[in-house]
């Protein structure tokens, strides 16, 4: 069995647990602890890293490799020296990034330093292959989270990688658009209710992220995660994910959309506040709309969003209403979610 450290933004630690409950993974955790900021899960390894790519509404998966009590810089130096790096790298070059809270080592930028010399001189004891440098000569380098607190010493590896937000390789962006992982949160906070629906629309689309989102919430990211290079984790399998329902997916905007050839999902380039009654089947509406910052509202915002909530209502006939607004702007919904999106501090409202 292994530690993992799931990463998710601040407050939404209940919506990560949510998820791992929708996916039907909570099952594989044996012991689950809530920290600010994360979960923490003990887990088979094979699984815990396969939470990289069915996982939607967490930024960052770290494995811990070790902990032990760490008062001083030679002993600090001496547990990286020693430490088995090999199963898990494919270059003689490392970065760590390291924390220390209530110990008596202070000084990180000096810990950084022991913590460098000492991979210096385990490395010159175990070099790697020249196949295996020539192959990952030019790709990012391998992190180590190094936390210290009241002298113990935890040393963790990241899993994810580059920008874990990202679900493929390649990607097109619209104007004032949504990150993934705050789509999914939306999502998952919506999927939670357990409504039985059909239809999701999205009034105000934009590049269609939490359509996107929707449409692969219950399918694998198609990207490559940096524990996949690792000699320890090559050729291991993935996790099953449950199969999700079938439901129709529709996104409006009054503005044309790079979403107007997405496979799945239907376009139209409608005004919310134009057009009739549309007879869809069991409808869940869920939108990042206009904040009146990046995307301009030309009247009192609280009014703008009373009235916006009206309209979905009468053009769609909804089970559930989800949106975003910015914090700032005092609604009486039901909030359900806080965060920060893009540096701007919105909340998530749920009307069922
Ligand atoms: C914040 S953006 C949506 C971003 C989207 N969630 C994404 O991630 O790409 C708001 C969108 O609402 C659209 N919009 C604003 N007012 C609208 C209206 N009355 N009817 C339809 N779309 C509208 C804008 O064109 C813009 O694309």
């Amino acid at each position: 069995m292994h530690d993992f450290y799931l990463i998710c933004p601040i407050g939404t630690e209940d919506t990560l647990i949510k998820e791992l409950k929708i996916k039907d993974l909570n099952k594989s955790i044996l012991k689950l602890n809530k920290e600010k900021g994360g979960l923490l899960i003990t887990c088979e390894l094979n699984f815990g890293l396969s939470l990289n790519k069915v996982l939607k509404t967490c930024t960052r998966i770290l494995l811990r490799l070790k902990e032990q009590k760490c008062r001083d810089f030679p002993k600090l130096y001496k547990i990286i020296s020693k430490f088995d790096f090999k199963p898990y790298i494919v270059q003689e070059e490392v970065e760590f990034i390291i924390h220390t809270h209530k110990s008596r080592i202070i000084n990180t930028k000096k810990a950084l330093e022991t913590c460098q010399d000492a991979f210096e001189k385990y490395i010159n004891a175990h070099k790697l292959k020249d196949s295996i440098l020539g192959k990952y000569q030019n790709v990012e380098k391998q992190k180590f989270y190094i936390r210290i607190e009241n002298d113990n010493l935890t040393l963790s590896i990241d899993c994810s990688g580059n920008s874990p937000y990202k679900r493929s390789e390649h990607k097109i962006k619209g104007h004032a658009s949504m990150r993934e992982t705050y789509a999914s949160l939306l999502i998952t906070e919506t999927l939670a209710l357990n409504y039985d629906f059909k239809t999701i629309v999205d009034p105000m689309c934009g590049s269609g992220t939490i359509l996107k989102e929707f449409r692969d919430y219950y399918h694998p990211n198609n990207r490559n995660y940096i524990y996949e290079r690792w000699p320890l984790a090559r050729d291991k399998e993935e996790i099953p994910l449950v199969k999700g329902p079938d439901f129709k997916l529709i996104g409006h905007d009054r503005d044309q959309s790079v979403l107007k050839n997405t496979k799945d999902i239907v376009f139209e380039n409608e005004d919310l506040f134009e057009g009739g009654y549309k007879d869809l089947e069991k409808v869940i509406v869920i939108s990042n709309p206009p904040y009146g910052k990046r995307v301009k509202i030309s009247e009192d915002r609280v009014n703008f969003y009373n009235k916006m909530v009206h309209r979905i209502k009468e053009k769609f006939k909804p089970r559930v209403i989800g949106f975003v607004a910015p914090s700032e702007v005092p609604l009486t919904f039901n909030k359900i979610l806080s965060f920060n999106n893009n540096g701007i501090k919105v909340n998530f409202y749920l009307i069922f």
